[in-house]
């Protein structure tokens, strides 16, 4: 088994409808499998990253002019494409508290890799700055280099994945409570093909629940802060045989900000924080 970007099965569905049948329908039936409507706007930090108007991967906002997701929702994108949409929640009706951008850089983690989806995590800046109020607002990341959560927290991870063969969203942002996974079991179900910085977590009951594949690059919230990064599950979405995969994000909290920082004094890479170059490709304005 070797580990697929957000979840194989869902991708065939987006590519091509004749294809569905093969899939059951509990994997790709519900993005966030078992999970439940969240109130409107509760989870001000959730961005929905679009193409072609329609939802491909889940984000959050880190600051006014940057969105965490995760690297494989650019491996076959064209970034000038995409859409950054923030204060959404029902996506297919038109909302007053949604601000919309376009993607004016990917900043990937310059050590991703596709092939094992190794440090999946990706920065995304806003052509624009955007507004904060009630509807918008950025999500806290955990402390640099902060232990990653411990087996058996209870965290809750959010998407807007489809609900229908026919790519429906759902009808609004769905949330599903999860829990911690220990990442020696999860590495054994996974058959040893974990890379570092990674967590897992399981539904913590009988009950298959968890994230499914237009959920990537959203967060996993214990507590109050980002600690997993949506990264990958298996063909069956909640099943507990492969247990769902995150990026851990405490271990890319220095990289993160550097980029952040290096982006609001260019030129001034000589001072920062980590030491990381952006080998990743900058294209279009970086404002
Ligand atoms: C940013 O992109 C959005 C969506 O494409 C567009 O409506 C808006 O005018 C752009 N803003 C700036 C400052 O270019
Ligand atoms: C998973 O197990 C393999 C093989 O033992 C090991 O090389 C790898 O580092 C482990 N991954 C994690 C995240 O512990
Ligand atoms: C930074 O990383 C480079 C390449 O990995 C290494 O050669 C260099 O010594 C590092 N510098 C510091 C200050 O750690």
């Amino acid at each position: 088994m070797v580990p697929r970007a957000g979840h194989w099965g869902c991708l065939v569905l987006e590519v091509t409808a004749a294809l569905i049948q093969l899939i059951p329908s509990g994997c790709c039936g519900s993005l966030i499998t078992g999970g439940h409507e969240v109130t409107p706007h509760s989870r001000p930090y959730m961005v929905s990253v679009s193409f072609e108007g329609r939802h491909h991967c889940g984000g959050f906002l880190l600051h006014v002019h940057w969105v965490v997701s995760a690297a494989h929702c650019f491996n076959d994108r064209d970034p000038s494409t995409g859409l950054l949409v923030l204060g959404a929640h029902a996506l297919l009706k038109p909302e007053p508290t949604r601000q919309v951008f376009s993607i004016a850089a990917v900043v990937r983690h310059p050590s991703y890799q596709p092939t094992t989806q190794a440090n999946d995590i990706c920065l995304l800046r806003l052509n624009g700055s955007a507004v904060l109020g009630p509807a918008v607002q950025v999500l806290g990341l955990p402390r640099r280099g902060a232990r990653p959560p411990l087996a058996g927290r209870r965290c809750r991870v959010s998407g807007w994945g489809f609900v229908s063969d026919f790519e429906e969203p759902p009808p609004g942002l769905m949330e599903a409570e999860v829990q911690v996974l220990d990442l020696n079991v999860c590495n054994s179900s996974w058959q040893g093909q974990l890379s570092p910085a990674t967590l897992c977590t399981r539904s913590g009951d009988h009950k298959w629940r968890g994230f499914c594949s237009a959920d990537s690059g959203g967060p996993l919230v214990c507590g109050s802060r980002a600690h997993g990064l949506v990264s990958f599950s298996g063909l069956w979405c909640g099943d507990p045989k492969t247990p769902d995969v995150y990026t851990q994000v405490s271990a890319f909290v220095a990289w993160m900000w550097d980029v952040v920082w290096r982006s609001s004094f260019p030129g001034s890479s000589g001072c920062s924080v980590s030491n990381v170059t952006i080998s990743a490709p900058y294209w279009g304005r970086d404002e």
